[in-house]
């Protein structure tokens, strides 16, 4: 039976109904982490290579899915129509269809391989080296010229080549004989608009050049599957102008002001007493308080989020978090993994958050 145009007409509407949902997931006005809007010369060459290739891609999709479509519609089956010509054996057409393709391929390998070497480049001009240390589930960043540490958000001045050295380590966990750290499992460094994804690999460094141009925060995410919090691994890269990322240097040098009364005095004892925080964190100007199983707090309220770039700091979320980290944040603390749960009562967190809040 033929079909009249109004089946033709619901043909093409049903087949518009998917190409809309298509079109429509693509509009966002709020995209921190889409890759397809690069902002940094890294990020730009990689977005360069991917357009190329990806036109060129479409072009062959679309010329051999018309073929097909068109060759389909064209010789349908019809009642008496004998069969079309056959190309079966045809030595022109194999040859141009073996030939062409690998043409294309040389044509994109090329610039790919050129890109590769290109952004795997050691930087040498006016580069800040800053090692990134993966752990369960959060990042660490030291940056060995400066003498400074800090976690989740990067802080790097702009124009800079900023050379990341990736590690995976766990602190919590008991280190192997002659090494210092337990190594941790693989995570992936990725801050979509500055570079594409490096994969942190225990027991090698990796290595990762990013590049901001102008100030901004950029959004970025653990891009490699490791276990329970894996989506709760998130991390910024905070772009400053020289003066202002010497300020910001300048800062996270200093050691705390150690409350003198208060709730964040009882607090401030809490962190070394009681409430053994001192045991997990770096507090500079704290005796004792070097480990790294968690973030050093030193300047903890000069950033804006916390556990992995996941909560806003508020005293309400520091409070809460504090309560039950893992209700907060799904983690193992009894496997060494995660912030456990401290038995202290309802006012003794507010004291510690009292303390907390005084670490700008
Ligand atoms: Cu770390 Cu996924």
């Amino acid at each position: 039976m033929r079909r009249g145009l109004g089946g033709h007409l619901r043909c093409l509407r049903v087949a518009a109904i998917p190409a809309v949902f298509v079109f429509l997931a693509s509009c966002a006005s709020n995209a921190p982490q889409d890759t397809l809007s690069p902002d940094g010369p890294i990020a730009r060459k990689e977005g360069n290579l991917f357009l190329f290739v990806f036109a060129i891609a479409a072009v062959v999709f679309v010329l051999v899915q018309g073929l097909i479509i068109a060759t389909v519609v064209r010789h349908r089956h019809r009642p008496g129509r004998p069969d079309p010509i056959q190309v079966h054996g045809n030595t022109k057409l194999e040859l141009g269809w073996t030939i062409v393709p690998a043409l294309l391929l040389v044509g994109v390998a090329f610039p790919t391989v050129f890109t590769i070497f290109d952004i795997a480049k050691e930087p040498t001009k006016n580069v800040l080296p800053v090692e990134v240390y993966g752990h369960l589930w959060w990042w660490e960043y030291r940056y060995p010229t400066l003498g400074i540490s800090t976690a989740n958000e990067l802080h790097i001045p702009i124009k800079t080549d900023v050379r990341l050295s990736l590690h995976s380590i766990e602190p919590g966990l008991p280190a192997a004989k002659g090494e210092e750290f337990a190594t941790g499992v693989i995570h992936s460094f990725w801050v979509p608009k500055l570079a594409g994804k490096q994969d942190v690999v225990p027991g090698r460094v990796n290595k990762l050049t990013i590049r901001a141009e102008r100030a901004d925060t950029y959004h970025g995410q653990c891009a490699e599957y490791c276990n329970l919090s894996h989506a709760n691994m998130r991390l910024r890269v905070v772009s400053q102008e020289q003066a202002g990322f010497d300020g910001w240097v300048a800062q996270q040098r200093k050691p705390i002001d150690v409350p003198q009364s208060g709730d964040a005095a009882a607090g401030f004892a809490l962190f070394k007493g009681k409430g053994t925080c001192i045991g997990c964190h770096t507090m500079q100007g704290v005796q004792g308080a070097v480990a790294r199983v968690g973030p050093n707090l030193t300047h903890l309220m000069g950033r804006e989020t916390f556990a992995g770039a996941t909560f806003d700091i508020t005293p309400e979320n520091l409070h809460k978090w504090i309560e039950n980290p893992s209700a907060m944040k799904p983690m193992r603390p009894e496997k060494g993994t995660g912030m456990p749960k401290i038995p202290l009562s309802d006012n003794e967190i507010s004291q510690l958050v009292a303390f907390l809040t005084t670490l700008k």
